[in-house]
């Protein structure tokens, strides 16, 4: 037997605008999934068939890195599904990593790579944002060309994606979750589409990663209002490129009386928004008085580990 543990992420700055090659900026968090792998005869996943489309990550996962027989799968995971938490980069991750740990090896970087393409075949268009910071833990911070504190290199057709690590300050944040879990692929493809169509869209995406690395900056210096700041104006742009829902401005709305800033985090569509705040009580008991579910996730520097 053998077993692996990855991290889910918070996207602080840049989703979608990374698909594009723009830079962005994540964490992993203290919620993780774990998978369990062993051989016996037939492939099984939680005592039922790895075809569920519940498993499709799982089985995606094997399909690529597994060449002997059969396994028996076993997850276990605190993450939200469909929440933009990062539940699919973190199961794909863990199964890898188990998958790896069977054969009697542990390559963080390959299973970073191998993570992104099982990511694309099962959800169409995406970056390496969500498997890579479940792969390494920590701050991550993405931009097209390689920097000081390079992890690693991701290509996809003419697109590349260098992975870099950054170090954040402690922060604590207050995650809002809508309950509406709204598959990424098809917000991805949307977006692509808006992009595509209108200048001024493509122009939002480019305003995104500027965001982005005032964020950082801001982060890093400690100034946490304007990095609140920045963090709406980040809400306000992913609104105007079609990922926004009401209940997220709402959410929005009631955290940031309370926070720093506020934004919604992942894919949107439904899913998370993502308070910076150090009154994490009054921001999540104003999510919930909203109609969210709140909890506190710090950031993590922990990655994906190999646990049996
Ligand atoms: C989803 O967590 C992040 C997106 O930018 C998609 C991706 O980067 O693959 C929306």
């Amino acid at each position: 037997m053998a077993a692996a543990s990855a991290p889910g992420k918070l996207i602080l700055f840049g989703e979608h605008a990374v698909v594009f090659g723009e830079p962005a900026l994540s964490t992993a968090i203290d919620l993780r999934t774990e998978v369990y792998a062993r051989p016996p005869p037939e492939w099984l996943a939680d005592g039922a068939s790895l075809d569920s489309p519940k498993y499709r990550y799982v089985k995606a996962a094997a399909t690529r890195a597994w060449r002997d027989g059969p396994l028996w799968f076993e997850t276990r995971s605190m993450i939200p599904v469909g929440s933009g938490l990062g539940s699919s980069a973190a199961v794909t991750v863990a199964t890898l990593g188990a998958l790896q740990s069977l054969g009697g090896t542990f390559d963080v970087p390959a299973i970073a790579r191998e993570a992104f393409e099982v990511e694309h075949e099962v959800q169409g268009r995406a970056s390496p944002i969500d498997t890579s910071t479940s792969a390494a833990g920590g701050g991550i911070l993405v931009r097209r060309d390689p920097g000081s504190n390079l992890l690693w290199s991701i290509s996809r057709d003419t697109r590349r994606w260098s992975l870099h690590r950054c170090s954040l300050p402690e922060l604590t944040f207050v995650v809002g979750d809508t309950g509406i879990s709204a598959p990424t692929g098809p917000l991805v493809a949307g977006v692509k589409e808006r992009v595509e169509r209108d200048a001024k869209v493509a122009s939002i995406v480019r305003d995104i990663g500027r965001i982005t690395l005032d964020g950082l900056a801001a982060l890093q210096d400690g100034d946490l209002e304007a990095a609140g700041r920045l963090m709406n104006r980040n809400h306000e742009a992913l609104n105007a490129l079609g990922v926004g829902h009401p209940m997220l401005d709402k959410f929005v709305a009631a955290a940031r009386a309370h926070s720093y800033g506020a934004k919604l985090t992942g894919a949107g569509g439904g899913g998370s928004i993502v308070a910076l705040t150090d009154d994490a009580d009054r921001t999540a008991r104003a999510i919930e008085a909203a109609g969210g579910r709140a909890f506190t996730v710090t950031s993590d520097a922990d990655g994906l580990r190999r646990i049996a």
